[in-house]
């Protein structure tokens, strides 16, 4: 793949405390140092107005549809003032979560309609545009729940989504293995339950398998 002419979108997905995080770091390093251009960005988050709508959809209580939508009004803005332009520059973009994270605690978790999903996808990530974004590549941090609790539990205060409990989890990891399935070209699944240099490994090893390092 020509990096410098197609710009490389790649996500980074995964229950809360399945440890993505460090890794996204570690792989924007090894790229830089290839001397590719990199974009770290987040999701809900990424621009100013963005990084706003976090705010509220991470600490306030509301019911799915609202979440959704503000989900994807973030992405939106997102999309539109970071993602596409990085990638028309011919950068790397690495974006910690992306709308597999919509269908997998907006859908599966919380349950709500993956049509309604699909088609608020087609119009954030497609609108006018010729072709509809998507990751090229997207790596999935797979972790039992019960061990990411068992994570969690050590590190911060936890926000509206990480105190949930492990059943809802259990329902978000399916709905990232449901994804996967449907587009196992673009998933590389990585056994999160190692120690942070063997995932690290992975990482790489697959970063590498595909061209990009
Ligand atoms: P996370 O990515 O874990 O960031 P941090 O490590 O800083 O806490 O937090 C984002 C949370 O938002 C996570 O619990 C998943 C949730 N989320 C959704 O529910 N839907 C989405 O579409 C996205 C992108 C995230």
């Amino acid at each position: 793949m020509n990096v410098q002419k197609n710009g490389l979108f790649i996500s980074f997905e995964g229950i809360d405390g399945a440890g993505k995080s460090t890794h996204i770091a570690g792989l924007s390093e090894a790229l830089s140092a290839k001397g590719l251009r990199v974009t770290l960005t987040r999701e809900p988050g990424g621009t100013a107005l963005a990084e706003k709508l976090r705010n509220l959809i991470l600490n306030d209580a509301m019911d799915a549809l609202t979440e959704s939508l503000l989900v994807f009004a973030a992405r939106r803005d997102h999309v539109e003032c970071v993602i596409r332009p990085a990638l028309a520059r011919g950068e790397v973009v690495l974006c910690d979560r992306f709308t597999d994270a919509t269908f997998a605690y907006q859908g599966a978790g919380r349950g709500f309609d993956l049509q309604t999903l699909s088609t608020l996808e087609s119009w954030v990530q497609l609108g006018s545009q010729p072709t509809m974004l998507q990751p090229d590549l997207t790596f999935w941090f797979d972790l039992a729940p019960a061990l990411a609790a068992e994570r969690l539990a050590n590190a911060r205060v936890p926000d509206k989504f990480e105190s949930q409990p492990v059943a809802f989890f259990e329902a978000v990891r399916s709905g990232y293995a449901l994804r996967a399935k449907a587009d196992p070209k673009r998933f590389a699944r990585i056994e999160a339950n190692q120690s942070k240099e063997a995932v690290f490994a992975d990482v790489i090893a697959v970063a590498k398998a595909r061209g990009y390092l």
